[in-house]
């Protein structure tokens, strides 16, 4: 070991590294300087960036011995230091620039390189300078709007439902200070390497475990299925819990766990996999859903039909009937790949024992149920183990599943000591689930005056090794495949199927974005062939109020569909001018433009989803809000807030946020299916109404009495007259609250019957989005220009969050348009796997359109997987419009757009 000096953060500071340790293990492990994030180790992501004598460089890349003698600057260090990064710092959140956050230390660092050198960047030297960092959150808008200082309109500090305000988490996020799952353990931890099958399919076998562990400096012990004292399996969906957390026999997809080392972070440093005793067969592997589904393959899981995981259907009317009669009928089959979820931050977390207690801390979007899971792998009663969430750099629903959980909590009750856990990026791409991939068939007919008449979809999608929230997929497709529209005739099926492939889960849309490609570019032919414009085509079939979706449920308010294609009219005619105009005088480039739609089901599909929130006041006169809906970046923090405050009628900034601990806060579910502001948000409502009610009773005043608290007081305006409460004369209850109220808010659903017909949500969302793109011809490059997207949110708690979730929500759409998809053993990393970067992401309008729902908080809907459901059909619809190109698979590559222009011009 060498001795290095250097400055650190304005401090001289010596380290005595190992040769070539990177300087971001030297920063963050030696230094404890842990606002230096880790997102992939190689380059290619830039969270770790620093400044290196003010030149930003990726830490991960960089050696220790490299910066002797120089000045490494980190984001904690210059936001408590510098002016720029202070005032950049405050943009970030006037801006909402930043959503999870672990992308932030390394973008705010690119940002201030660039700010010192030029106060005043133009968006390409924006583009430029933070082009090495990515963000799978923001859609990258945000973030240059921040970086220029371009103006914003806040409204004031009391966030009331409605009022654009910061996040309420914002300040350490931009600081470097937010702790994610990799930031809790201390330096010296015990570390654990899974050991995972380099095959789709294997047989293994151990050789002695005993003997190597003992022989091995600083392993302290392994684990294998043996070790499991409670039963060796996990899942989400009851009746589909079906994945080990080792496998037993022989592994189902390639990166499958069979076995796990606990040793010094130097040992597990030193090991490579290979170094494991364990002996592999490769098997044949069935790593297709039509190869999986031939007679002559294995099954999977013994007690499944065939390959079949399990099917959803839903049938109206009679759709073979109808498309016999129908004017014009158009088909078309349609496919897509695994996508990625592509957080920044991979799994990690870290665990202890606490006397006869296992406490984790890990990223999660389900704290409770990663609790109950635990409860049964690990044989212990759910009083013994605590689930304290930490920071998380990205969820998109891959982080409802377990993860490094059950290796960390049987690592921890095995040596008794802390142990860590972190994933390599390919471990994470490897073992984690995906975007299910999909096998579409789809029938529509017309009638000449454009309605829809007959509608019969196929779909198959990969579920993978194992059944994660494939069911989910499975019942959520048939339900949603007609897409926002009034059809009468309809039959969608859809089936699940099992393959060696990871297993495919939950991701932003539950398949929906997959079929809403089939519909919607279908719904462009079925226009086109009638001689109809598109745009009026969806507009004539939409769904509206008292009419019944396919399912038969009838909204007789709150359905917002017409309303957000309506108001891309003016657009659609002044963008579709404009490209004719252009492709008039171009002949290698031409631009096209699209649209398409999309809804999408708030909360689970007809299954109890319950949400609590509890509040109180203490005798100081604080106002508590037990809030356990996990903030992924979307911004639960703050919505929840805001609807809370509102109902109690006092500013959120008077509020003291108690984050989710499954210790502390009562289950606000989990973060999925677009249910937290929705759901959630109707629980914080009913508890701030009761907390009022509760107050103003004991008051005796008005209803319309204005409430505050402020030194010990409650203090209620009533008219003309002031009255004061003395809090700490009251007595206190159990969590040291004078006033407290639990509430809970479930949907109300009703199951559906043997043909799909029912109540599966209480409210959808709606959308539609207008899409401008530029083909290169010759290339088959498409290059989105602009993006005007509308949104029926049914009001809006927070429209600055509102953009935000929408701007990151096209990126990913766009993402899975044009160029993501996981291939297992090629695109592990995210070099070979590529998500839109900075110079991706054009101009995106959000148009909120506000049809309020009578279930919602205030009207409210729910958002999150809305936003990426029209992205893809809409751009290709514009690759279309621009070349004459039909694409009806994705990701829309060069190659596959370069081969179906010659094709349609063949
Ligand atoms: Fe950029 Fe989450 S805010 S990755």
């Amino acid at each position: 070991m060498t001795e290095i000096l250097f400055r650190f953060n304005g401090k001289e500071t010596t380290v005595h590294p190992e040769t070539g340790a990177r300087l971001s293990e030297t920063l963050r492990e030696t230094l404890g300087a842990r606002d230096v994030k880790i997102g992939c180790d190689a380059g290619d992501c830039g969270t770790c960036t620093v400044l290196l004598d003010g030149v930003p460089v990726c830490a991960c890349l960089t050696p220790t011995q490299q910066v002797s003698g120089q000045n490494v600057e980190t984001v904690a260090g210059m936001h408590a230091n510098d002016p720029v990064a202070k005032m950049l710092g405050e943009r970030f959140q006037d801006h909402g620039a930043a959503q999870c956050g672990i992308c932030t230390p390394g973008m705010m660092v690119a940002a201030v390189a660039l700010l010192r050198d030029d106060p005043t960047p133009t968006v390409d030297a924006v583009k430029d300078a933070l082009g090495g960092v990515l963000c799978r959150c923001t859609g990258y808008r945000k973030i240059i709007d921040a970086v220029m200082g371009r103006p914003v309109v806040l409204d004031g500090a009391r966030g009331a439902v409605g009022d654009s305000i910061r996040r309420l988490d914002g300040t350490d996020k931009v600081a470097g200070l937010e702790r994610f799952s990799d930031d809790i353990a201390p330096a010296g931890t015990l570390e654990i390497l899974v050991i995972r099958s380099p095959y789709a399919r294997a047989g293994f076998r151990f050789g002695d475990l005993e003997t190597w562990a003992a022989a091995t400096d600083g392993v302290e012990a392994f684990l294998t299925a043996a070790d499991v004292p409670g039963r060796n399996v996990f899942g989400v969906i009851p009746q589909f819990v079906d994945q080990p957390v080792f496998a037993e026999t022989e592994t189902r997809f390639r990166g499958e766990a069979v076995a796990a080392v606990i040793g010094t972070p130097a040992a597990i440093k030193a090991l490579a996999p290979d170094d494991f005793p364990v002996t592999w067969t490769e098997l044949p592997a069935a790593t297709d859903i039509h190869i999986a589904q031939d007679s002559a393959a294995e099954n999977l899981h013994k007690d499944r039909d065939g390959n079949i995981m399990c099917g959803g259907f839903v049938k109206c009317g009679d759709a073979t009937a109808a498309l016999a009669r129908a004017d014009v009928v158009v088909e078309g089959h349609f496919n897509s790949g695994f996508v990625e979820h592509g957080y920044i931050e991979p799994e990690a977390g870290y665990a202890q024992m606490v006397g006869d207690r296992v406490e984790i801390y890990a990223g999660t979007q389900a704290p409770v149920m990663d609790r109950d899971s635990l409860e049964i792998i690990l044989g212990l009663d759910a009083s013994k183990i605590r689930i304290v969430p930490t920071g998380i750099g990205g969820g998109f629903g891959s982080k409802l599943d377990l993860s490094v959980q059950p290796y960390l909590a049987l690592a921890a009750m095995k040596t008794g000591k802390p142990v860590r856990l972190t994933y390599s990026r390919t471990e994470s791409m490897q073992s984690t689930t995906k975007r299910h991939p999909s096998d579409i068939h789809l029938r529509i007919g017309a009638e000449h005056t454009g309605r829809i008449c007959g509608f019969d979809f196929y779909g198959e999608f990969d579920t993978g090794a194992y059944a994660s929230w494939g069911p989910t997929v499975a019942n959520r497709v048939p339900v949603h495949a007609s897409g926002p529209y009034r059809i009468t005739d309809y039959r969608a099926e859809s089936k699940g199927v099992h393959t060696h492939n990871p297993p495919a889960g939950a991701f932003r849309g539950f398949g929906v974005p997959q079929s809403a490609i089939a519909q919607e570019c279908l719904f462009d032919m079925l226009a086109e062939k009638l001689g109809m414009d598109g745009l009026e085509f969806r507009i004539l079939n939409a769904l509206q109020n008292d009419a019944p979706t396919v399912c038969g449920q009838v909204f007789s308010q709150g359905v917002g569909i017409g309303k957000c294609l309506e108001s891309l009219r003016q657009s659609w005619a002044t963008e579709r001018g404009a490209v004719e105009k252009f492709n008039a005088t171009s002949n290698t480039y031409k631009r096209g433009v699209g649209i398409a739609a999309g809804w999408y089901g708030c909360g689970n599909t007809s299954l109890p989803n319950p949400s609590t929130i509890k509040s109180g006041i203490t005798p100081d006169g604080t106002v508590v809000l037990h809030q356990g809906a996990m903030d992924i970046g979307q911004g639960a923090n703050t919505v929840i807030t805001q609807i809370f405050a509102t109902a109690l009628g006092i500013a959120t900034t008077s509020i003291d946020l108690v984050g989710p601990d499954t210790d502390v806060t009562p289950d606000a579910g989990k973060t999925s299916a677009s249910r937290q502001t929705y759901v959630s948000g109707a629980a914080a409502r009913m508890s701030g109404l009761a907390l009022r009610a509760l107050v103003l009773k004991r008051m005796n005043v008005s209803e319309a009495a204005v409430l505050s608290f402020e030194g010990g007081q409650a203090v209620a305006q009533d008219g003309d007259k002031v009255h004061r409460l003395d809090l700490a004369t009251l007595e206190t209850d159990t969590d040291g609250f004078v006033f407290r109220a639990i509430e809970t808010y479930d949907p109300p659903t009703k199951p559906l019957d043997a043909d799909g017909q029912g109540a599966p949500y209480a409210q959808f969302g709606y959308a539609a989005h207008l899409v401008v793109v530029e083909v290169d011809t010759a290339l088959g490059t498409v290059k989105p220009l602009k993006f005007i997207a509308a949104h029926d949110v049914g009001q809006a708690i927070n429209p600055l969050l509102v953009e935000g979730q929408v701007q990151g929500g096209i990126a990913q759409g766009l993402g899975m348009a044009l160029m993501e998809e996981y291939l297992p053993g090629r695109t592990e990393n995210l070099h070979d796997y590529l998500i839109p970067t900075i110079g991706d992401m054009p101009p995106v309008e959000t148009i909120i359109i506000e049809e309020p729902d009578a279930h919602g908080p205030y009207g409210a809907k729910g958002l999150g997987e809305h936003v990426l459901i029209p992205t893809a059909p809409a751009i290709l619809n514009a690759i279309y419009a621009a070349t004459g190109a039909r694409i009806t698979q994705v990701p829309a590559t060069p190659a596959i757009v370069s081969s179906a222009i010659k094709k349609a011009h063949s």
